[in-house]
């Protein structure tokens, strides 16, 4: 006989024994997944006992996560930012710093928008996870998010279905920005930009995620400066644009942002861990 009690107690000891960061989280996250039960309500049931399906399910679950399989992957949905996206993969799974970059896109829109109607393109777009929270939250802004790969626009098409964003949100395969005519008003992205050399350091998890999610090249911001490059020629008048960056690329990417924008005010800004996350651009007279 398990009880949900030893349950937890168990999987948090598997857990804490191959590593993995947050056991007892985990644990309750497994099996609120499989009981259909919001984690916060466990602990109302934790002397009831799991059936043997109910059991044969959860080890199957453990026994991947034990493999350092992501429990996204396995669970095949994460939240982000309040909102529960599918994600297989095919995608990355969403990261907490990446509600930096949506909450201060959310300001950026929000202050403009009593005088305009946005255009906003998420390039990068992966599971959808930056752009469905944008379009729930700017309902006069139309949003297109662009990504590289056709699989991830699928999980993302299945995320903007889900949550019928369908006629607010229109998916676009591309590189970067080749795609889209302009003039872009609000211009975000969670682009790839962990160096190459990196990335055979990264914890097995991540090392799950698409490659082409995560590598940036020789210093991680091949991708970055080619949409700086790109957007030269995309951006509205006073346009914003607000990019994740790994620490320590803020000095490269100042550069070429005022080469190509000289009047261009930037900052760049640090996410709860105080390490700089994102770089902030505004563009002043850019006409087209
Ligand atoms: C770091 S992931 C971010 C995904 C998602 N925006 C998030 O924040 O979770 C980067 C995404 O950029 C896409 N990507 C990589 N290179 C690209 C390119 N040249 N043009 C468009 N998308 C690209 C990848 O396929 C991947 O989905």
């Amino acid at each position: 006989m398990t009880t949900l009690r030893d349950f937890l107690y168990q999987t948090r000891g598997s857990l804490i024994d191959a590593d993995i960061p947050d056991p007892r989280l985990e644990a309750e996250m497994i099996l609120s997944h499989e009981l259909q039960v919001a984690r916060h309500r466990l602990y109302a049931f934790q002397n009831d006992v799991l059936t043997s399906q109910q059991l044969g399910n959860l080890e199957s679950i453990v026994a991947r996560r034990i493999q350092r399989e992501p429990l996204a992957y396995i669970l095949g949905h994460r939240e982000f930012y309040g909102v529960d996206l599918q994600v297989s993969s095919a995608v990355m799974v969403p990261r907490s710093e990446t509600e930096l970059l949506v909450e201060r896109a959310l300001l950026v829109c929000l202050e403009r928008l009593a005088k305009d109607s946005l255009v906003v393109v998420d390039v990068g777009t992966g599971s959808g996870c930056i752009a469905i929270n944008l379009a729930m939250h700017l309902p006069m802004c139309t949003v297109l998010a662009v990504d590289i790969s056709a699989e991830a626009l699928d999980v993302a098409r299945v995320n903007v279905q889900n949550h019928h964003l369908g006629e607010r949100i229109t998916l676009m395969r591309g590189d970067l920005l080749e795609n889209i005519d302009g003039p872009v008003d609000v211009l975000v992205g969670n682009l790839p930009y962990i160096p190459t050399g990196r990335l055979d350091q990264l914890s097995p998890e991540v090392r799950c995620e698409p490659r082409s999610a995560l590598d940036g090249g020789c210093e991680g911001v091949d991708q970055l400066i080619r949409l700086l490059e790109q957007a030269a020629t995309k951006l509205a008048p006073r346009a914003t644009v607000l990019l994740e960056i790994d620490p320590g690329q803020s000095p490269v990417l100042e550069k070429t942002a005022m080469e190509l924008f000289g009047d261009a005010v930037i900052s760049i800004e640090q996410d709860l861990a105080g390490l700089d996350r994102l770089f902030v651009m505004e563009v002043s007279g850019n006409d087209l």
